[in-house]
């Protein structure tokens, strides 16, 4: 298998042969990390992570990932760039992979990493879109995998808003790997018909299948993966929360959720997650809204069936496969 000088855009770029592959080196390299063997593969290279909106995982797992594999680092935070604003996509492109052999973007639409990609001569991985985020799929997928040894055939449900990022991608990711996709929420959150479709097709011939319900007891039934994430994404406004809290509710993941599910189920989520009121968004919320958790319940979140803490070690190590094989 050779990825070099592949970029990691979305998920729908990728084979299954590839993903399981990227899956098997980032488990060779999880193994190598925990034994203290080093895997300095690109001594002496250089990144840039471009991050026009915040994050704690994904810079973290990017710059340890750089650093174990002898890497450099450069940190472009959402202020301190040109990008977007004094220079266009595709002259930064130019200019950052004259100097780097690899870059990161995390920001807003798909479009802007494609074109990021498509004018720059190194490998560029997308740290998040609003429409994908497919280097958290990879660390979902090693989980899943670590946790049933399999992914053909597993049945994952996303509870919450599926129309954006992680909803778009985990049903492409299941799609792909032959896994039972179902968006458990009301109607007005299941994905766009058009990515539905293509999924359908791809499922169709992977061995997987793509549900979409609003019924919760048919949603979780057989389910071994439940799966939310915050029902308000990066960039939407205030107003958004008091229609998203009452219409999604019905779907918050809690005790009662997690019974209906397999007996063996795990729970999961990309993180952050609203599930007290110790950070100050939760606290913002509560004062407003009256609720002390919110996509999860801090019952389910603390559980031992939750595997949050796991996924997110998993983002390191996936993250590096990636750079480790592209580069
Ligand atoms: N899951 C995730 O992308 O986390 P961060 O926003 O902290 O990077």
């Amino acid at each position: 298998m050779n990825l070099r000088g592949r970029h990691f855009l979305k998920l729908l770029d990728y084979s299954k042969e590839e993903i399981n592959y990227l899956l098997e080196l980032a488990a060779d390299l999880k193994e190598k990390k925990k034994e203290r063997i080093f895997t300095e593969y690109h001594k002496g290279k250089n990144i840039a992570l471009i991050f026009e909106k915040t994050s704690t995982r994904t810079r973290c797992a990017f710059e340890v990932a750089a650093y174990d594999l002898g890497m450099n680092v450069t940190y472009l935070d959402p202020s301190c760039s040109q990008i977007g604003k004094k220079e266009s996509t595709a002259d930064t492109a130019r200019v950052l992979s004259s100097m780097y052999d690899g870059i990161e973007y995390r920001g807003f639409e798909q479009d802007i990493v494609e074109e990021l990609a498509l004018y720059s001569g190194v490998p560029v991985w997308n740290g998040l879109t609003n429409e994908f985020h497919p280097t958290q799929m990879l660390a979902d997928l090693l989980t899943i995998k670590e946790h049933f040894g399999e992914l053909a055939g597993i049945k994952l449900t996303y509870m919450g808003d599926a129309r954006y990022n992680m909803g778009n991608s985990l049903m492409v990711a299941c799609a792909r790997m032959g896994m039972h996709f179902t968006a458990c929420t009301a109607a007005e959150y299941f994905p766009a018909p058009e990515l539905v479709s293509e999924c359908e097709e791809i499922a169709e011939a992977s061995g997987g299948s793509i549900t979409l319900t609003e019924d919760i007891a048919v949603g979780t039934a057989g389910a071994k993966v439940i799966y939310t994430d915050v029902w308000v994404s990066m960039g939407e406004p205030d107003e958004i929360w008091e229609k998203r809290i009452r219409d999604l509710k019905p779907y918050q993941v809690n005790a009662n959720v997690m019974k209906q599910a397999d007996q063996d189920a795990v729970f999961m989520h990309c993180l952050p997650a609203f599930h007290d009121i110790k950070t100050a968004t939760g606290k913002e919320i509560y004062q407003k809204f009256g609720i002390t958790e919110m996509e999860v319940t801090d019952e389910v979140f603390e559980s031992a069936r939750s595997v949050v803490f796991e996924e997110a070690e998993n983002r390191m190590h996936t993250i590096k496969a990636i750079m480790a094989a592209t580069l």
